[in-house]
């Protein structure tokens, strides 16, 4: 099974910075923002590989998850072995490619890695946002093989105001994860059954206040799905539109988690609050970055 990672983006919000550096290659500390998110999508026993969907104006990603052999003799040569050991892990993550040259919605760019994930079921992993401890797929996965295989998402509790922002679910809780026994129906643990999606709706369209949080682990249909697939909220092929067709063939389940479990890297206020939390997390880092903020104050 493969994972998805769309990351064709222009990465707009973070001009001038992305002129010459694409955003997914943004560092979180010292590793960019989409190894995090690679090595999460790595997390489930299911998955054996990732699609990253590029497009050629960025190839920075291709050549960083390349293997460098040149380099990493360097460093060796330099004593800097521990240097090498990190290039040549980057290189050799089992990584590879689509293109999505054209920005028609996230939908389109899924599509684009229907190649590569054939037959299968695949997951999608938004890479404006990572999970440190990676549980948040190997749960979906647990969810989605005690349905027999069913699709599931990840949702999460949002205020009504902000509902048009994402997709909503509509459903009903059915059970929670196991070892987490009693969840209410919007807590951490909670398993509902999806029965409707509906993608930036107005509060009063809004079926519940739960949100896809970027996280989907997508049964192989959605790909025929989306080839018919029409444009839908802001004239773009939503992929959402898509999952709500899947529901007149097949089960969804969404699994309610905590946001915070992940850092998000969207925005610059919020990819510099996420490099701040880890480096705080992070005991060889933690006191020195205390010391660097010197005298700021919250
Ligand atoms: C996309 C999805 C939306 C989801 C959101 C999560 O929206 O279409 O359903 O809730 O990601 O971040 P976008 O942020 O691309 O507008």
């Amino acid at each position: 099974m493969k994972a998805v990672i769309p990351a064709a983006g222009l990465g707009t919000r973070f001009l001038p910075a992305t002129k010459a550096l694409p955003k997914e290659l943004l560092p979180v500390l010292d590793k960019p923002v989409i190894q995090y998110v690679v090595e999460e999508a790595l997390a489930p026993s299911a998955v054996d590989g990732v699609v990253i969907v590029n497009s050629h104006e960025k190839p920075q990603i291709n050549e960083y998850f390349s293997v460098d052999k040149h380099f990493e003799e360097y460093l060796r040569a330099h004593g800097k072995s521990k240097e090498a050991e990190l290039v040549h892990e980057a290189g050799a993550l089992p990584v590879s490619f689509a293109y999505q040259d054209d920005p028609r919605g996230l939908g389109h760019a899924v599509l684009c890695a229907a190649p590569e994930t054939g037959d299968e079921s695949f997951f999608v992993l938004l890479g404006d946002y990572f999970v440190p401890e990676k549980q948040m797929c190997v749960h979906m996965q647990e969810v989605s093989e005690a349905h027999g295989g069913a699709s599931v998402i990840a949702v999460a509790p949002v205020p009504a105001d902000q509902v048009s922002r994402y997709g909503i679910i509509a459903g009903e809780r059915v059970e929670s994860l196991s070892g987490i026994e009693g969840a209410a129906d919007e807590e951490p643990g909670a398993v509902w059954k999806v029965s409707g999606l509906v993608e930036k709706p107005s509060p009063e369209d809004a079926p519940s206040h739960l949100f896809i949080v970027g996280r989907y682990l997508l049964s192989a249909r959605v790909m025929e799905l989306l080839r018919t697939q029409g444009p839908g909220a802001g004239g773009e092929i939503q992929l959402t539109d898509a999952m709500a067709r899947l529901l007149e063939e097949e089960e969804m389940y969404a699994v309610v988690v905590d946001p915070n479990e992940g850092c998000d890297t969207g925005t610059p206020a919020a990819w510099a609050a996420t490099n701040a939390r880890m480096a705080l997390a992070n005991p060889a880092i933690r006191d020195a970055f205390i010391e660097g903020l010197g005298g700021a104050r919250v």
